[in-house]
């Protein structure tokens, strides 16, 4: 089953077997199938954080279980409810659409609604964890359904227990808790003119052109967003990178750009065969054509060795790899 154009990075990729997942009634058989042919069993959503590798040795779910719906409301919160299969952005564009807004800052990040939680997706000054409620998710485990509240998905930056115990639980819906009284996030750079006033739409559409004067679109360039996470270092280790952008962090830490310390190296809009950085973002790796994971392979390990001489700090790779 050719994954070529089910990842973003648009590398070559085939999986042993693969099948779209509709609905959770599903997955038990299929699991079956997978212990049969001892094989083990991945879910695919929309492929925007994966490096697939040329052959995929799994049974690969592809997730297309539909359904968004305002599903609650309490005294403070709206509560929508969006199925793992929905695309991320056309789900919040259709939450500000329907006057329930509070997602307008994760518009335009690409991929499902049921891979937001696995890497706690976040862009200009809001998490997924800011606005979670829960989700129902199938244990492949104990082949049960259960609720995870926000504790249980044990969120951090870029991180929850989904991405910790890759395969284990099966995401199937998302549920999100949005003020009943909007007030927009304004703190990324090129957001603070708005206010309480304002319609959630343009600032909506105000984080799309952000996006794209940052980021390349995967449609014409093939790329997984940002590669590498934002290392966070002790606030001894950032004193000795005096020059590099700080984010000072609640706990005494300090969050460093990724993108800054690989354009320090030289490496903005770098390649090496097929895989390079984006000209615009050195965060970003793009695949100019034909690339394989192999390739990315070859291309990050370098991104990696040259910063680490240079500033001593260790770059973890954010995509997961399948
Ligand atoms: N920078 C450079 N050179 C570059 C790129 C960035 O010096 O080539 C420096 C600049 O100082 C810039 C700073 O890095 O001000 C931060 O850059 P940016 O605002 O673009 O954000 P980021 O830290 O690189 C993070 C997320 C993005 C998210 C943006 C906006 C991570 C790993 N990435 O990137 O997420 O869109 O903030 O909030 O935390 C993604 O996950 O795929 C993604 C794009």
């Amino acid at each position: 089953f050719d994954l070529t154009r089910e990842n973003t990075l648009g590398l070559k990729s085939a999986a042993r077997l693969a099948t779209r997942i509709t609905h959770v009634d599903a997955l038990s058989a299929l699991l079956d199938e997978a212990d049969v042919r001892g094989m083990p069993f991945r879910i695919l959503g929309g492929g925007s954080n994966v490096v697939l590798s040329e052959t995929v040795e799994a049974l690969v779910g592809l997730m297309r279980i539909e359904g968004r719906r305002l599903s609650g409301q309490t005294e403070t919160h709206n509560l929508v409810t969006a199925g793992a299969g929905e695309n991320w952005h056309d789900f919040v564009a259709w939450t500000v659409e329907q006057g329930i807004p509070g997602l307008e800052n994760l518009a335009g990040i690409p991929g499902t609604v049921g891979a937001a939680p696995v890497q706690n997706i976040g862009a200009y000054g809001v998490q997924l964890s800011d606005v979670f409620h829960e989700l129902s998710a199938f244990d492949t485990q104990t082949r049960t359904i259960a609720t995870f509240d926000a504790e249980a998905c044990g969120f951090a930056y870029r991180q929850s227990r989904f991405k910790a115990e890759p395969g284990r639980h099966v995401i199937l819906s998302v549920t999100l808790a949005l003020p009943r009284i909007w007030t927009p996030t304004t703190a990324y750079a090129g957001l603070e003119r708005f206010s309480v006033g304002d319609d959630p739409a343009d600032v909506m559409a105000r984080v799309l052109s952000l996006r794209g004067s940052k980021l390349p679109d995967w449609r014409r360039l093939g790329n997984a967003g940002s590669f590498f996470h934002n290392p966070v270092v002790s606030g001894e280790e950032a004193a000795k990178l005096a020059d590099a952008p700080h984010y000072p962090q609640p706990d005494g830490s300090v969050k460093l750009s990724a993108g800054w310390l690989i354009e320090q190296c030289g490496l903005k809009g770098e390649r090496l065969g097929p895989v390079g950085t984006f000209d615009g973002h050195a965060l970003v790796l793009v695949n100019h054509g034909g690339a394989t994971s192999r390739d990315v392979a070859r291309f990050s390990a370098l991104v990696r060795e040259r910063v680490k001489a240079r500033f001593g700090v260790d770059l973890v790779q954010e995509p997961i790899e399948l």
